[in-house]
């Protein structure tokens, strides 16, 4: 079965959030299984200064309505084959993916990422001037959306499938895009890509595609609900049955406490030391008191709304006197950047705010910490909370999407049965998020409880090999191979 995979990010070539490590890791776990995925992404100059080879398999010169570009191959580390759209007056410039140095998204997005649906879907048709012809294919959040819409006017189209990571995320824009992305006319409709007066790429993406898949199966259930449907619930509901949740992995390699490669004081389950060490060296590095017992708490996050960490600034004066340390990583909304930087002036030796982006850091701060803290107030997945468990640092969690799939909380009787692995809360309050801190706190100071429950996080398998096979029975099921779908 030959997938093509179409993303607008890919760990470790660009990354702004979890999509990009889905992005690094799902293709090379599908290859694992015999899947013959290939991934195509933009030509960002960042990707583009890290492929290996500009062998051209394409050119793309009067591809009406958009400029040049060309299609380059290369092999990623993993072997995973990946295909770039060069495209130098869409995406080389200095910037992300989506918006520039001061967070302004690009203005002519819809035609950059129009640029990444056309091409999946000139590659997803008879028409492809490839030899490799894929059977299906798979495109990743609003980016890839219209790929759907193309393909429907396509002569001897592939099937697509759409994965949702965040629905709130949607590419909806004036409607003149319609003629100036050449979309076929009739598609600019309610059964189509119109929302609202406005063409929407991740309607588009969910309308044409033959199955829906989402990062959990708690938040498949939940985008069909007004809470957290973002306006998509009723088409939602009428798909129910072509949705399916499919937790996510993580890449085992990559996030190995054992052999990372950021990590001073590599460890295991079996020997912490190297954890403690890398506690001591984060704290002395970010100008904390050096303290082995008090509980360092920490956050690698989006400072967003959606992440819920406004619930965390407000609380920091009453967590610091339980005792309590702080690392936050991040960056986003100015005035959550500006509350983590006042609270760290304020507390320089209890409480850090780094605001940047920062791939060494993040992990050196999961091996680092205590607790991981992640009270979203909505969350397709989530990825820290697996990385956290991997590193033996209990996760604290709003029951939330992915959140509430991944993570159990932690009882007498799920420590004693051998299912804990962090702490849950529900109810969207500070007062909610302190019980829980308080709860994990009050575990940490039991020592055999806390190395309990270290342990149990540690040994998880969080591995992709399931959901990649998960993924290929939607693929066997969207190409109508029922027969391998049932006995697979
Ligand atoms: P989302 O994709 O919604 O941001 P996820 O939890 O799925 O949330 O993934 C976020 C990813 O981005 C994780 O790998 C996380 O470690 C990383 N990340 C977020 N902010 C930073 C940062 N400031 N520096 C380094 N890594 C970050
Ligand atoms: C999105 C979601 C996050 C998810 C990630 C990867 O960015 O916000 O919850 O883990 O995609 O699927």
């Amino acid at each position: 079965m030959k997938v093509l995979f179409v993303t607008s990010e890919i760990a470790p070539l660009i990354k702004t959030g979890g999509l990009a490590d889905v992005s690094g890791a799902l293709p090379a776990a599908l290859r694992a299984i015999g899947v013959d995925v290939r991934v195509l992404v933009p030509g960002y100059p960042q990707v583009l200064a890290q492929i290996a080879s500009n062998e051209v398999l394409a050119t793309f010169s009067d591809l009406p309505g958009f400029p040049p570009s060309r299609l380059l191959f290369s092999t990623l580390h993993n072997g995973v084959p990946l295909m770039v759209i060069d495209c130098p007056v869409l995406y080389q410039r200095e910037g992300g993916p989506y918006a520039d140095a001061y967070g302004h998204d690009w203005s002519d997005n819809p035609l950059r990422f129009g640029l990444l649906c056309r091409v999946a879907s000139i590659l997803g048709c008879g028409g492809t001037p490839l030899s490799w012809h894929p059977d299906l294919v798979h495109g990743n959040d609003w980016q890839a959306g219209l790929t759907g819409a193309y393909l429907s006017v396509a002569k001897e189209a592939a099937p697509n499938i759409i994965t949702i990571h965040n629905l709130a995320f949607q590419g909806n824009f004036d409607s003149e895009n319609v003629a100036l992305l050449h979309l076929p006319p009739e598609s600019f409709a309610i059964d189509g890509i119109e929302f609202y007066g406005k063409m929407s790429f991740l309607k588009g993406g969910l309308y044409y595609a033959k199955h829906i898949t989402t990062v959990s199966p708690n938040y498949a259930r939940e985008i069909q609900h007004v809470e957290l449907g973002f306006g998509m619930q009723g088409l939602l509901q009428a798909r129910s049955r072509d949705i399916t949740g499919i937790l996510n992995g993580i890449d085992t390699d990559e996030w190995d406490p054992e052999t990372d490669k950021h990590l001073a004081f590599h460890f295991s389950s079996q020997r912490m030391v190297g954890k403690a060490k890398n506690k001591r060296a984060l704290q002395e590095q970010m100008g904390l008191q050096v303290q082995a017992d008090v509980p360092l708490l920490a956050v690698v996050s989006r400072l967003t709304h959606q992440k819920g960490l406004d619930l965390l600034l407000e609380i920091v004066p009453r967590l610091l006197d339980i005792p309590v340390q702080l690392v936050v990583l991040g960056s986003g909304e100015k005035q959550m950047q500006d509350e983590a930087l006042a609270l760290a002036a304020r507390y320089p030796d209890k409480v850090a705010a780094m605001i940047v982006f920062d791939e060494g850091l993040s992990h050196q701060i999961e091996a680092a910490a205590d607790m991981f803290i992640m009270p979203s107030r909505f969350e397709p997945c989530g990825l820290n909370q697996f990385y956290s468990q991997r590193y033996g640092t209990p996760p604290v969690v709003h029951s939330t999407g992915g959140l509430a799939d991944s993570v159990v909380d932690c009882t007498p009787q799920t420590l004693r049965d051998g299912t804990a692995s962090g702490f849950v809360f529900s109810g969207m309050t500070a007062d909610n998020l302190y019980a829980a801190i308080m709860r994990a706190v009050m575990v940490y100071c039991n020592e055999a409880q806390w190395k309990q429950l270290r342990k149990l996080c540690m040994n998880k398998d969080f591995s992709w090999e399931t959901s990649a096979r998960a993924y290929r029975r939607v693929y066997l099921k969207a190409l109508g191979r029922a027969v391998e779908f049932a006995q697979d």
